[in-house]
């Protein structure tokens, strides 16, 4: 019941409203090999759209924007704080080939096939509907072309779990409450490698691969329309 109330709670858009700030402070030290990796594997050359799908304060987004001077970055988040954190860190970075909008997973304001490449870390666990999610991901990228999804991997061991909570550095987190959280409302509520292999399936993708990183307990998956 409590579980099912913080897992609600934590997927809804008010909380990303107020608590947003919090995540973003902590999550870029925890994660920066994840978003290097991601970026690396976005290998296009020349003018391209990419599209990033839940950017939060738009670590991976601004990323790709700054290694890809000739793309033109799109990311779209649903909550309002989070578009104006972003907003205003690509400002202080000073990178114009970037823009962030407000946008639903669900039904991404875009055109089909508008995308030469689509990301989304962290962020499917938090959909309502994460086969739509894809499906919709899959509908706005181009023939041919590569989306990569990132996410917590549900399968993760307590002891790896342990090892990632040594990134968090707040005052704030108790190490005990910190390890039941991150168990049972944002690990245990995620998805394992294969739910999200079987979600790019269900939407059509082609071509998918796996990946994980030795440090990082997120499952990656890059699917090809
Ligand atoms: C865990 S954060 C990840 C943010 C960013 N991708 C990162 O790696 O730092 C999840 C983000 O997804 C956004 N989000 C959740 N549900 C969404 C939805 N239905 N449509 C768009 N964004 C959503 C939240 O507002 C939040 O910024």
């Amino acid at each position: 019941m409590l579980k099912n109330l913080l897992v609600k709670a934590r997927d809804a858009r008010w909380m990303w409203d107020l608590f947003g700030p919090i995540y973003n402070q902590q999550i870029y030290n925890a994660l920066f090999e994840l978003y290097e990796h991601i970026a690396e594997e976005i290998n296009l050359d020349g003018p391209s759209k990419i599209l990033d799908v839940g950017a939060g304060r738009g670590y991976i987004t601004l990323l790709l924007a700054a290694r890809r001077p000739t793309a033109s970055l799109t990311g779209i988040d649903f909550s309002a704080t989070q578009v104006r954190a972003a907003e205003r860190l690509r400002k202080r970075r000073g990178i114009e080939n970037c823009r962030f909008e407000l946008g639903n997973a669900m039904h991404l304001p875009f055109a089909d096939n508008r995308f030469n490449a689509v990301v989304s870390v962290g962020s499917i666990k938090h959909w309502p509907d994460p086969k739509q999610g894809v499906a919709e991901m899959r509908r706005v990228l181009a023939p041919g072309r590569w989306a990569v999804i990132s996410e917590t991997d549900s399968e993760t061991s307590g002891k790896a779990l342990r090892r990632f909570m040594q990134r968090f550095t707040a005052w704030y987190f108790w190490d005990p409450l910190l390890f039941w959280g991150l168990r049972h409302i944002i690990f245990g509520h995620s998805f394992s490698q294969q739910e999200i292999v079987t979600f790019a399936r269900a939407a059509g993708f082609g071509e998918i691969r796996t990946q994980k990183l030795p440090t990082c307990p997120y499952v990656i998956v890059k699917a090809q329309k």
